[in-house]
């Protein structure tokens, strides 16, 4: 089994497909420190810059202090605290759907989801472009499945004239994790009626940025009355908090009979240690300060805006408003090589390669954050401006 291994992990090397994992010693604000220097950080998914919040860090403090340091049980043995309790009904109100469950990672919340609730007479219909978790809890359900090109929501409705089932799910990332692009919730609902489908949002790069409150792709169509409330019976809502909400886990939202389902169905729910009620406490901080703090999103939005109007090789960007900003560079070789010299001038922007991306769409994953400042971004901009020809 050995050879085998090897012989895989050198044709990986050959192809530049190889990942090594780095090992950041600190991270301050922007800022991280890999082998004792520091970079400015374009890498992470803290958008709103929460992972350094130290109302949460108290608040996770003080959880340690009255809990103690972890769950110790699974949720349906003892592991269930009031808390966790607390910050679903918190997430079922914001998001104005009847119920919520916490999940350790949105990775198992999307499996467990597909796992238990989609049957063997389901049929899955998926933007291609959905993320890595979706795809695979798909594969692991009993349900068939197809996959449309991305955002072609006319060879959606094709595939779902084709395509008879008991039930039937549109499944989509709201914003795309390596595209920073959105999905047009609207048409997808309808869909839904014409077609009585259900529709499967996961917002783990939306929520916390879109919609006035942050409340993620739902709150922006309805803001924009787009969408009506009454739509959201056909709606499952997800999002991480490990982003955005700059803790971990994420949070299941939708109608009562999903959530009862999944708390006696799915397995990597049902057979897994509870997250410590210490991080619970600081999720609901982290969830309250998103709510109110719409400065963070304005100040981001200014960030995103400046990044793509300063940025010079358009022809490289992708359609996104978001603060995922993708500058494609093609082959594996080039993206290593321009994400290696913009490490030595003092940025970390990672290099995203297959399988994570289509061969030949290799690029620099580039995140903005409202804890960045105007002078960091322009910075970058300008070693990109010269690297890039
Ligand atoms: C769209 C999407 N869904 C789910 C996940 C997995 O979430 P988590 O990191 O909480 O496991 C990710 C991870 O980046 C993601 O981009």
């Amino acid at each position: 089994m050995y050879e085998s291994l090897n012989f895989e992990l050198d044709q990986l090397k050959q192809k530049n497909l190889y990942r090594n994992l780095k090992k950041i010693d600190q991270r301050e604000g922007p800022r991280i420190k890999i082998k004792n220097r520091w970079l400015i950080d374009f890498s992470s998914n803290d958008y709103l810059g929460l992972s350094q919040n130290t109302l949460i860090s108290q608040s996770i403090i003080d959880g340690l202090k009255k809990y103690g340091n972890g769950a110790c049980a699974s949720h349906l043995i003892s592991g269930h605290f009031c808390v966790h309790d607390e910050l679903e009904k918190i997430s079922a109100k914001n998001i104005g759907l009847e119920k919520s469950l916490y999940f350790t990672s949105g990775y198992l919340a999307n499996l467990s989801l597909m796992t238990s609730i989609a049957q063997k007479d389901h049929h899955i219909f998926m933007d291609r472009l959905n993320h890595a978790s979706l795809n695979q809890g798909a594969l692991y359900s009993k349900a068939k499945f197809s996959r449309f090109r991305h955002l072609d929501y006319k060879q959606l409705e094709s595939l779902l004239k084709k395509k008879s089932a008991l039930t039937r799910w549109i499944v989509t990332d709201g914003v795309f994790s390596m595209d920073g692009d959105m999905a047009y919730i609207p048409e997808l609902l309808r869909l839904c009626k014409k077609y009585d489908a259900y529709l499967y949002i996961d917002d783990a790069h939306g929520f916390g940025l879109l919609g006035s409150s942050g409340q993620g792709i739902i709150e922006h169509f309805l803001e924009k009355k787009l969408i009506a409330k009454e739509d959201l019976k056909r709606v499952i809502y997800l999002y991480t908090l490990g982003k955005s909400a700059g803790v971990s886990g994420a949070l299941l939202n939708g109608k009562r009979e999903i959530i009862d389902f999944m708390i006696q169905k799915a397995k990597p729910y049902i057979y897994s240690t509870a997250t410590s009620p210490a991080i619970i406490e600081g999720l609901i901080t982290s969830l309250k300060i998103i709510k109110k703090t719409p400065e963070l999103r304005n100040k981001l939005n200014e960030l995103i805006f400046f990044f793509r109007a300063t940025f010079k090789h358009k022809e490289r960007m992708k359609n996104s408003n978001t603060a995922i900003q993708p500058i494609i560079i093609g082959s594996e070789k080039e993206v290593l090589e321009i994400s290696s010299i913009l490490e030595q001038e003092g940025f970390f922007v990672p290099a995203i390669r297959p399988p994570t991306v289509e061969a030949g769409l290799s690029r620099l994953r580039v995140s903005i954050s409202a804890i960045h400042n105007e002078s960091e971004i322009a910075k970058l901009i300008n070693v990109l401006n010269k690297v890039l020809t």
